[in-house]
């Protein structure tokens, strides 16, 4: 998961940094060449690959996007990984395994397309541990009981389709390939999820009450997901232009919502919105306002597991250092003997 909404501003420069006097220089023959070319390419609803020239502010706005989308994909293993020891079944350990770990390949993806836009990827990973950097503010709420997983699964990663079907048409290349497969997996999570829950509603009244529990605290925290209201989203009408974003954040809720309801239905559990209904008139349901204060409360760092989460990553960062050292050991030593193999040929 997750998100063209997750664009989010970063924490503040470093005090130097904001001294800095930025000098503005007309554009060169060649840049203005450059940028001609780039323009073009957008026009033509093209693909900016890795060795283009292109605008500085596209390039730092795809390593920001990027970067908090790949961020969120590995803290997104956190909250479901919590149940993997605890799965009822041996099918459904193996089925949560499975969905987990392709949460870490979309961060292995993420991370890689990132790179190829110049950044560093042990600079993007200590930017989420010193909490410099956003990743989606839905995994810093808590999995409660069974019933959140296919919850999870269910809503989470059925916004995380919504969010990131148009991605695979984002004009950065590497971004829209690794959106591909990524999306493909996504539904599997979003299927596993519903029909897990399928099962529960089937169960008993303490089974059911405990899916309904479910959906009562993740239903708002997940419309919240596909960010601020247009109206909040400066920065939208440049990604569009840039051909990032495709589909305004509150068209995608709209989406979402409308896809949704109807699966509740089906499901048997109700949506805690008094105010949900269908509009006859223009065939789409409308919700309730959405609590702006709590998620910008949660996105700055205080939501009720912010702190837990960011100490797992750091955590298991530092546990897994020794792997790290010991690869980069081995392919040295392995170096090391093609050249002296090298060598000997030559001799
Ligand atoms: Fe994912
Ligand atoms: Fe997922």
């Amino acid at each position: 998961m997750y998100t063209q909404a997750l664009d989010l501003p970063q924490q503040p420069e470093a005090a130097g940094a904001a001294r800095l006097k930025v000098v503005v220089t007309p554009p060169s023959e060649a840049q203005a060449r450059s940028q001609a070319r780039f323009d073009a390419v957008l026009d033509a609803d093209g693909k900016i690959e890795p060795q283009d020239w292109m605008p500085e502010a596209y390039r730092k706005t795809l390593v920001r996007q990027i970067s908090q989308h790949a961020h969120s994909e590995i803290v997104g293993m956190l909250p479901e990984g919590n149940w993997i020891s605890r799965a009822p079944s041996l099918k459904r350990k193996a089925i949560l395994l499975a969905k987990v770990q392709d949460e870490a390949g979309h961060g292995q993806y993420l991370y890689s397309a990132a790179e190829t836009l110049g950044a560093s990827r042990e600079d993007l990973l200590h930017a989420l541990h010193t909490g410099r950097a956003k990743y989606s503010s839905i995994f810093n709420y808590p999995t409660l009981n069974w019933a959140d997983v296919g919850v999870i699964g269910w809503l989470v990663d059925g916004a995380a389709i919504m969010n990131q079907i148009p991605l695979c048409r984002c004009s950065y290349g590497p971004y829209a390939r690794a959106m591909i497969r990524i999306c493909k997996e996504e539904s599997f999570h979003q299927r596993q999820g519903f029909e897990s829950l399928m099962l529960l509603m089937q169960g008993t009244p303490g089974q059911r009450a405990m899916v309904q529990d479910a959906v009562n605290r993740w239903w708002w925290p997940v419309l919240a997901m596909f960010g601020p209201p247009d109206a909040d989203s400066p920065n939208t009408a440049q990604s569009t232009r840039w051909g990032i974003k495709r589909i305004s954040n509150d068209a995608l809720r709209q989406k979402f919502v409308d896809a949704t309801v109807p699966q509740a239905k089906v499901l048997g559990v109700s949506v805690p919105d008094p105010e949900l209904r269908l509009d006859e008139a223009t065939g789409h349901y409308h919700y309730g306002p959405i609590d702006w204060d709590d998620f910008w409360r949660v996105v700055n760092g205080q939501g009720p597991c912010n702190a837990e989460r960011l100490a797992t990553r750091v955590k298991a960062d530092a546990d897994g250092a020794w792997v790290r050292e010991a690869s980069l050991a081995y392919a040295a030593k392995q170096a090391a003997r093609q050249g002296a193999a090298t060598a000997q040929e030559a001799a």
